[in-house]
């Protein structure tokens, strides 16, 4: 029902559809006396009202969406047979939920914080959902270390705040967050509004042909409204005066017809390349320069819908890296791996077994054909048919074409670290970053971060700390021991 054709639909009624007499006195015994359990709208109310929050996400709790179009402006059928993917002009509808990665619900929208882009395509072949970022690599690179750093970012279980000390105690002893930390303090680190920011899958997926070859992909989506930022002073004062200023500016662009458009790139390698690379091309710690793959356009994202309703169709909103469709798949990175399982248990959690059956998470090109009944706030949409596969009743069956191809592995299995390639190191590429900054980026980068490595109170922690810039650039760590020094008397 529309907010319109709610308002004018007759009188105000109780859950079960009785009509309301008085909403605004609850029903007493005699004048003055006390309440009577008889009034089931006052118990209906309060009740229902206690139980209007969900579980907020662990992670990326506050956000925004929108739904859109994808189009397709390149043939891409080379490289991957997904059917969304199959023709130049061929269009798709899609939901996307921007995010910050640490506050919660009710937290500012302009802070230093990577924002999450998570983009479903209602594909003809089942929802396909790229949970990315708008940073093209992470903090660390095996699922083991997630809980550890998210405990580091949210608050502190005896101060009840967030802590630099355990920002920086955890960056710092995992050196291989240089890079994406180096990247968060400059000067992309505080978008704009979410329009003005690019998006990334982050990850590297694999594509596969109808023929079966393999490519590793890693998907890119160019702000066509150019990138703004927000310097650290201009932030701290917007999260103040307006702490929902990203959702509002998404909100009435999309309203005033003002559709923020991404330009779809990707990057391709063809799969016997892998092994020889020279980064370990499933490491989310390491980009794939330009210059070793470059960026192909494929398609164009639009945003031109809100929501009508946020708690149904962005709190109850559900993204998963293992929705994939046919042609698309995971690759080996041990993140991405960790990835796949947590994020449906998650939902299972927060929204329930039946989360699926929402109409914002639903398949909107096709219909889910599953053998899954019952559980909390079943619907019983699948009527009296068989729950059993195979059956000779006309069920559904089973297709004996495998969404991804096989990946090869060698050795025994153990606690084993990513490969490391030929040029890998943990600050090879924060250095890249570093000299890639013009005089201005480099000071204010500096500047940001001996802002907050100052507040750290032990002195062994800081020196870790500006040790690994300084591995990643000589002239980075010694104007970050300076700047910090001075800070700190
Ligand atoms: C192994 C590492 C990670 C784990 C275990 C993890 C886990 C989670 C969990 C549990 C949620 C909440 C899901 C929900 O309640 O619906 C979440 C949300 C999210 N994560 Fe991760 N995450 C990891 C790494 C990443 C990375 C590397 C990215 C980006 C490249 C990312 C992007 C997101 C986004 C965008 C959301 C918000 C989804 C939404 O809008 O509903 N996460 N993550």
């Amino acid at each position: 029902m529309t907010q319109e054709a709610h308002v004018t639909q007759g009188p105000l009624t109780t859950e079960a559809g009785a009509p309301v007499a008085d909403n605004q006195n609850s029903e007493t015994a005699g004048l003055g006396g006390p309440v009577l359990v008889q009034d089931q709208l006052l118990l209906e109310k309060l009740a229902h009202f206690n139980r209007e929050r969900i579980p907020e996400r662990v992670v990326h709790a506050r956000g925004a969406g929108a739904y859109g179009t994808f189009t397709v402006t390149r043939d891409v059928t080379q490289w991957t047979r997904a059917k969304f993917l199959s023709e130049v002009g061929k269009q798709t509808e899609t939901f996307l939920r921007f995010s910050t990665v640490a506050g919660n619900l009710g937290a500012a929208d302009a802070v230093r914080d990577p924002r999450g882009w998570a983009l479903k395509f209602y594909t003809e072949e089942g929802n396909y959902d790229l949970v990315g970022n708008n940073t093209p690599v992470f903090f660390i690179k095996d699922a083991i270390k997630f809980p550890d750093f998210i405990h580091t970012q949210k608050r502190d279980p005896y101060t009840g705040s967030t802590e630099a000390d355990n920002v920086w105690d955890f960056w710092s002893l995992s050196p291989e967050s240089t890079h994406q930390v180096t990247w968060l303090f400059g000067d992309r680190g505080i978008p704009a509004s979410y329009r003005h920011m690019n998006g990334y899958g982050s990850h590297t997926y694999q594509w596969n042909n109808e023929a079966g070859e393999v490519f590793w992909v890693k998907y890119h989506f160019k702000t066509d409204q150019g990138i703004r930022n927000l310097t650290q002073a201009e932030a701290d004062r917007l999260a103040g005066e307006d702490p929902d200023s990203h959702q509002r500016d998404l909100r009435q662009a999309i309203e005033r017809g003002d559709f923020p458009t991404w330009t779809v790139q990707v990057q391709i390698m063809p799969a016997a390349d892998a092994a020889a690379y020279r980064f370990n091309p499933f490491d989310l710690t390491k980009v794939w320069p330009h210059e070793d793959y470059p960026p192909i356009e494929i398609g164009r994202l639009e945003l031109n819908r809100n929501p009508e309703n946020i708690f149904a169709e962005v709190e109850q909103a559900i993204f998963s890296p293992a929705h994939f469709v046919p042609g698309i798949g995971p690759s080996p990175d041990k993140m991405l791996q960790g990835r796949l399982f947590a994020y449906g248990d998650a939902h299972r959690y927060r929204v329930g077994i039946n989360a699926d059956h929402l109409p914002v998470n639903r398949p909107h090109a096709t219909v889910a054909r599953t053998n899954s009944r019952d559980g909390l706030l079943y619907d019983g949409r699948h009527g009296g048919a068989k729950n059993y596969e195979p059956n000779s009743f006309g069920g559904p069956h089973q297709t004996d074409r495998p969404l991804w191809q096989p990946v090869p592995v060698a050795g025994a299995t153990g606690n084993h670290a990513a490969p490391v390639h030929a040029e890998d190191n943990d600050f090879v590429q924060a250095g890249a970053l570093y000299r890639l900054m013009s005089e201005d980026e480099k000071a204010r980068l500096v500047e940001n971060l001996a802002g907050f490595i100052a507040k750290v109170s032990r002195d062994d922690i800081v020196e870790r700390a500006i040790g690994n810039f300084r591995q990643a650039d000589g002239d980075f760590g010694k104007r970050l021991d300076a700047a910090v020094q001075a800070l700190r008397g």
